[in-house]
Parts: C-alpha cells; structure tokens; sequence
C-alpha cells in the first residue's frame, strides 16, 4: 500500500512516498536559514516558506518515487503539535489532495511520528515492549510501547525540552541556531580536562519527568559570573568547547539514565530513540556504553530520519490506517496535540 505523508510542523517542508516501512522518497527543504539571524524559529517565516515550496516538494517526492497521484492509496499529515500556521499549510494541501483524487485521510501526531520513526531503519526487531525516547526541540518524553500506537507516557519535560536547552546554550555562548550541532561539534575540541559540574536534574529517585531549564540557568551565569568574570570580553575558545562538553554531558546522562530506568521499571530491555536530539552522536555513544553494562539495547533511526521528515509521518499513518484510524475534511491543525 502506498502512502504519501506531507509534514509541516515546524520549520521543514517534508513529503514522502512509502510503502510500509519501505520509504520510495523522502523530500525536504528547511528554512532554518530564514531563522538563524532570530536565533530561533519565527512561525510567519515559516508558514510563507510552506506556501512557497510545499507544491514544489509534493511534485518531487513524487517524481522521485516513481509513482504517480494514482497510485497512491493514502494520504497521512501531520496535524499536531507544532506551529499552527504551518501545521494549517500541510493539513490543507492533504485535504486538497484527498478531496480531489478521493484517497482517504489520516492524521498523525508528530511526537508518535518521532516516537516510531526508529521502524523505518532496517535492524529493529519486533520486541515489544519498547520504551520509547523522544528528544526534539519541542519535546522530551518517555513512553512505554507495547505495540506501533499502542504506548503510555512514562514522563516528560516539565519546563524545556532538551533540544531547546542546546539551542539556549548555543545561544548564549553566541554560537548561532540550532543549537544542537554547533553544540556537539564544539564540545568535540574540548581537552575534556575541565569538566565543569552543570546540574543534573532528576527530580526525585524513580521519577520520569524532566527538567532542563536548570541546567540552561546554569550555563548562563557561568558564562556571565565566571567566564566573563564581568569584563564582558569573548570567552576564549577552549573555554567555550569546556562549556559546550560538560554541558552535553550533563544534559545526555540525564537522557540515558532515565531511559535505563524506563526499562528496569517496566521490564523491559530495548529502547527505540527518536527526534532530532538522537541524530547526536554522544548520545549514541553512551546508550551503546550503558548498553554493555546492563544489556539494555537502544536503536536509533538513520540520521536522515531524527529532524523532521514526511516519511516517518507517512509510514505511521499507514499502520494508523490499517488500525482503522480515518480523519476527514474537518481535520484540525492542533498545536497542542497530546499524546493519546
Ligand atoms: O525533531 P526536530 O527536527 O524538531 C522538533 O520536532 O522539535 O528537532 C530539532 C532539534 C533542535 O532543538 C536541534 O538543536 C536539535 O534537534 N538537534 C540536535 C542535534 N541536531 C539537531 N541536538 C543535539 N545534537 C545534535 N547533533
Ligand atoms: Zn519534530
């Protein structure tokens, strides 16, 4: 069965053609570029870019797949979270598009996307339960999966996300948006000798919750009472990979040690990461280190498939589809879509 998925949350264009967990095409085109002299996304940017480039992207994807709008059985969007002039962009052109080719409708939460978007890399193994880690810069959550769709929350962030808290740091240490690979490849020129002990929030001894707007506070008065030491002057740049290091670590045991909890309490001994946060290579790292120790086996998707995208959108709305999920013409941009 051949699905297109169009995805428009934030600030990527994305549509993709798949067939099962099989993606034919996966088009994308960002305007992070637009963004960067803000030092974040600004959702009018973001919504005219939509409009600019969606059709242009559509046309693509399908070329690139292959396939032509008849071929297509189903149309999958995501619908929320996200911005909602930007959601409205992507829920209007599959509107259009299921009205008048007649392909049925379905609408994907974009936090589930992340969430399964590890299925569409080769190598995962049916093995549910799962606990499953989102990281993105808008969420950071635990749930426990019991099946595609079938998940509970764990936890979540109760102030930042964590890839908010690496777009902060960055920009306090004026190193641009997004933060998060600025911020990896920084820490990597640090000599790793001057660890500085940022704060690891647990919020209390089994909780699943998170917290990461500390360590962001935290960062900032280092950089202004101890770096700076009031001068005001640039710090240097051993000093900024110092910050860069032991912050990213602070920030990624967090991550992998709440997972490892996820799965002590729940039984459990695989893990599935998604979001834009896993394309981090640390963060691999160390579930690969934790790994050996406890047994415990994380699987990420492709890098390709950890920022947003359509293919994951349009993967997940085909097992919504075969679950019996149906949305139609009324299908409404959510910006606050929970998980359900
Ligand atoms: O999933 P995503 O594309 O958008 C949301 O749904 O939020 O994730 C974007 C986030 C940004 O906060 C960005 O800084 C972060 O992913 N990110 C990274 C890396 N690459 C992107 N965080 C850490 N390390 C990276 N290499
Ligand atoms: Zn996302």
């Amino acid at each position: 069965m051949l699905t297109l998925g169009i995805e428009t949350s934030c600030d990527e264009t994305s549509v993709a053609v798949t067939e099962g967990r099989r993606v034919l095409s996966n088009e994308v085109t960002s305007s992070i570029h637009l963004h960067k002299k803000y030092g974040g996304v600004v959702p009018e940017i973001a919504s005219r870019y939509h409009v600019e480039y969606i059709e242009e992207v559509l046309d693509k994807a399908l070329k690139d797949s292959g396939k032509s709008l008849n071929d297509i059985k189903l149309i999958s969007v995501t619908n929320g979270p996200g911005l909602v002039g930007a959601l409205l962009i992507g829920i209007s052109v599959a509107k259009s598009l299921s009205y008048a080719a007649k392909k049925p409708l379905v609408g994907v939460n974009h936090v589930l996307a992340h969430l399964y978007s590890a299925f569409l890399s080769e190598g995962v193994p049916a093995k549910f339960p799962f606990v499953g880690l989102v990281v993105s810069g808008g969420h950071t959550a635990l749930f426990l999966c019991k099946g595609i769709g079938e998940q509970k929350l764990l936890g979540q962030t109760q102030d930042d996300a964590v890839g908010e808290a690496f777009d902060k740091v960055a920009k306090i240490l004026g190193l641009g948006y997004p933060g998060g690979p600025v911020i990896e490849e920084t820490a990597k020129r640090s000599s790793r000798a001057n660890n500085i002990p940022f704060p690891k929030s647990y919020l209390g001894k089994d909780s699943l919750d998170f917290s990461f707007s500390g360590i962001k506070t935290a960062v900032l008065y280092y950089v202004r009472d101890k770096a700076h030491k009031g001068t005001g002057k640039k710090i240097s740049a051993a000093l900024a990979a110092d910050i860069c290091y032991s912050f990213q670590e602070a920030a990624l045991d967090v991550l992998v040690d709440k997972a490892l909890l996820a799965c002590r309490l729940n039984n459990t001994n695989s893990i599935i990461v998604g979001g834009g946060v896993a394309i981090n290579g640390r963060l691999r790292e160390k579930f690969e280190e934790a790994g050996k120790a406890s047994g415990i086996k994380a699987y990420f998707p492709e890098k390709r498939y950890c920022l947003d995208n359509a293919a994951m959108v349009a993967s997940l709305g085909e097992e919504f589809y075969k679950k019996g999920h149906r949305s139609d013409l009324y299908l409404a941009a959510e910006p606050n879509l929970e998980v359900k």
